[in-house]
């Protein structure tokens, strides 16, 4: 077989696998947004045996800061370091944020505001670092609710850390003017939201530090995989030494660290604590190609969500829809749904309807994260979650693809339909 047939069987034989994949579901959570070039760009570098940390994952470090800063036309160099998860990243900042070599580092019993509805490693890193997370109550839109923000305060916060949830974007005015009143570092979760604006500027260039997930079911994915943000040239010089064990090999001052440090073999030079977050090559060469289709994923995105709110817009009355709101750019991660107060059904009876008719459900990410079992083991503050409750018993998502065409939204509709006209009025 030449390398057009190869190439050819390989297209046939992806694209079957992605049809597969739904196994028959009108809606599936997520559906996969890769093919050849990606396989066959991990392909070259498992043939090339680059398969640790190398040239595609720094390409691609490159093409992800070009992309957010809008090739260098929007403010400081952005350095974006790519790591193994979203998860890895939000530990890589609070892990600078707190590291001895910075100045004015957050302290053990040091607060960070974070929000009651999010991810639950959002928290956690908070809580790996000795620091304390303080859970503030979400709005309709499930994100930081300014007012509580400003309430949740105390002498001890040092932090906020706002997550652009499913695609939207937080009140980053607000949380600015905030961060600059008391002092604060913020640390932008943009796990959900790559590509989503605000005020023309792309999320994640808004903050001290900033991080992403390339998960299998997110805006772009490597299959697992992130990226840790920032314009501080000693925050991205501590992201490289603490991504990678400690040592200097990545470090941006390698010279510096060496020339002080003689007696020690620069290759095994070790100036600071470390992890292994590092990513591989094969999910480098992912990002490569995923990249540059990013914004027409995102413009399928949109389209679908706004076509779902088109469609479901006569049950206002009983459903609390997502909305786009001024001055951003929202990228619809997922199609978030909460069940009016004093409607006339429970949302396990619509979530079980929807399932029975192919459309897959999930809860509202973790609901109100401080009734999960996990928090009982760790010292935390919150303030009135209210609305974090009602989301936890009455909101939940179904997917939304940039495979999700008009056809499929339509045949959506019909499904919520076929349930109104039976309970409703
Ligand atoms: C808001 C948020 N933060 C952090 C993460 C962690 O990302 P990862 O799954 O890549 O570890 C996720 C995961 O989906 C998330 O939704």
């Amino acid at each position: 077989m030449n390398e057009d047939e190869f190439k050819g069987e390989l297209r046939k034989y992806v694209s079957k696998k992605c049809d597969s994949y739904s196994s028959g579901k009108l809606l599936p959570l997520m559906m996969p947004t890769f093919g050849q070039d990606e396989i066959l760009e991990a392909f070259d570098s498992m043939v090339e045996l680059n398969v640790t940390m190398g040239t595609k994952v720094e390409k691609l470090e490159k093409d992800f800061s070009s992309y957010l800063m809008g090739n260098g036309g929007a403010g400081n160099l952005l350095y974006a370091n790519m790591v193994n998860s979203g998860s890895s990243a939000n530990l890589l900042a609070l892990s600078i944020l707190t590291n001895p070599a910075i100045k004015n580092p957050i302290r053990p019993g040091d607060e960070v505001l974070v929000p009651s509805v999010t991810w639950s490693t959002s928290i956690f890193p908070i809580i790996n670092v000795g620091a304390v997370p303080v859970l503030v109550d979400v709005g309709e839109d499930y994100l930081i609710d300014a007012e509580k923000m400003k309430e949740a305060i105390s002498p001890k916060t040092r932090a906020i850390m706002p997550v652009h949830l499913l695609g939207n974007v937080c009140d980053m005015g607000a949380v600015s003017d905030l961060a600059q009143e008391k002092n604060l570092y913020v640390i932008e979760d943009c796990c959900e939201a790559m590509g989503s604006e605000y005020r023309g500027n792309k999320v994640g260039t808004l903050s001290d530090l900033s991080s992403f997930s390339t998960y299998f079911s997110h805006h772009i994915t490597t299959g697992e995989g992130g990226f840790l943000c920032t314009s501080n040239f000693d925050y991205a010089d501590l992201a490289r030494i603490l991504r990678a064990h400690g040592y200097v090999r990545h470090s941006l001052k390698k010279g510096e660290y060496v020339c002080a440090t003689p007696g020690i073999d620069p290759r095994f030079l070790f100036v600071n604590m470390g992890y292994n977050f590092r990513p591989t090559d094969i999910q480098g060469a992912f990002g490569i190609h995923q990249l540059p289709k990013l914004d027409s994923f995102i413009k399928s995105r949109r389209e679908a969500g706004l076509a779902l709110n088109a469609a479901l817009s006569k049950y206002l009355e009983y459903l609390v829809l997502p909305q786009e709101k001024k001055d951003t750019r929202h990228t619809w991660f997922a199609y978030p749904i909460t069940i009016r107060e004093g409607a006339p059904f429970r949302r396990e009876e619509l979530t079980s309807h929807l399932e029975e008719n192919g459309i897959e459900t999930r809860p509202l990410v973790c609901g109100n994260f401080a009734e999960q079992p996990a928090m009982r083991l760790f010292p935390y503050r919150k303030g009135d979650l209210s609305y974090s409750e009602y989301v936890m018993r009455n909101s939940f998502y179904i997917g939304i693809h940039p495979q999700l065409d008009s056809q499929t939204v339509s045949k959506v509709a019909g499904v919520f339909d076929s349930f109104f006209s039976k309970v409703a009025r």
